[in-house]
């Protein structure tokens, strides 16, 4: 039987909330914007550039545990799943896999399902037999997957979180989430989550990799300021504020910042905040964990005891964790 993708919007953006989490964000001393605001229709170009320039390791090397490490993935992930793809973007790094794992059904989950459209309508054409679905909403909020999918107890869930997306959580935040991620998938004794997560590093790898000399992710990170413009109706100049990435050692996370070059007023339609020179907005966290650190995260949200694959250098870990 040919199937057609099912898509589900679930997620509706309110812009009075936005706003008012913006503007807080603002207000406050140390001012700050949740990176989620990173990615306009620009910002999502942008980042898929980063994920191409050669400073920029984790995409790659991740791509290089998939492709090395098949044989043993195909032996530790069950076959027939439901494969619940989070954030999946253009779903290509699940459609990767589609061969090692063999999933029957295929579930898309972003924020929006205009995002997710035209991808699985493609992969639906190149796997007619597998059921597809896109659905659209906030996992990082609540992971409830709807009963439409018409998911059943008898299937085994495999959640799919690649690309190192939870180390933009703190570690509390990244414990939350997985415990709801564990929740999801212990429904069937078979499922479990594959996830990819950035190591720590020697730390001027880091610092290349969120500083890169094209500028790549400094336009990244200045584009926020657009965006912001848009949300809120602000007058951010973008040629006003530096990108800054830095490594704090101490919490073993990147940190992305933009610093004002000079004292700068910014107005919005409800206000205005001077920054002094040197003054920063704090734009995004990228946690790196240790393997043994990982582990155990994964340990404390439920699950048994993960397989990490890594690459001859240990920079990135792929890890099975079953539940
Ligand atoms: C999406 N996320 C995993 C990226 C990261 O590495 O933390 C976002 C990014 N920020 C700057 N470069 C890439």
């Amino acid at each position: 039987m040919t199937h057609m993708p099912r898509f589900i919007q679930l997620h509706h953006s309110n812009a009075e909330q936005i706003q008012t989490e913006l503007l807080e964000g603002l207000a406050t001393p140390q001012a700050h914007i949740s990176p989620k605001y990173l990615y306009d229709e620009l910002g999502s170009k942008l980042f898929e550039a980063i994920t191409c320039i050669p400073e920029y390791y984790p995409t790659r090397v991740e791509a290089s545990i998939f492709k090395a490490q098949a044989k043993a993935l195909a032996d530790l992930v069950p076959k027939g799943a439901s494969l619940i793809d989070l954030g999946a973007g253009n779903c290509q790094k699940a459609a990767n896999l589609f061969n090692v794992f063999q999933p029957a059904r295929y579930v898309a989950v972003d924020i929006s399902v205009a995002f997710l459209k035209g991808a699985l309508e493609c992969l639906q054409r190149q796997f007619p037999d597998m059921d597809m679905a896109g659905v659209g909403m906030d996992f990082s909020t609540q992971l409830q997957l709807p009963s439409e999918l018409g998911l059943s107890p008898g299937d085994a869930r495999v959640l799919f979180y690649p690309g190192s997306s939870i180390g933009n959580f703190t570690p509390s935040e990244a414990l939350a989430f997985l415990k709801q991620v564990h929740a999801c998938c212990a429904v069937n004794k078979h499922g479990g989550l594959l996830i990819g997560v950035d190591l720590v590093k020697d730390p001027r790898v880091l610092q290349a990799a969120y500083d890169d000399a094209l500028g790549v992710t400094a336009a990244f990170n200045r584009n926020l300021l657009l965006h912001l413009n848009t949300l809120i109706g602000s007058d951010f100049k973008v040629a006003d504020w530096a990108h800054v990435g830095l490594y704090n050692t101490d919490q073993s996370r990147i940190e992305m910042h933009l610093e004002a070059v000079r004292e700068v007023t910014v107005t919005w339609p409800q206000g205005s905040r001077r920054f002094k020179a040197g003054e920063r907005i704090h734009t995004e966290n990228s946690y790196k964990w240790t393997l043994n650190g990982f582990s155990q995260l994964l340990q404390d949200a439920g699950f048994q005891q993960a397989t990490l694959l890594t690459d001859p250098q240990q920079q990135f870990a792929v890890c099975w964790a079953p539940v």
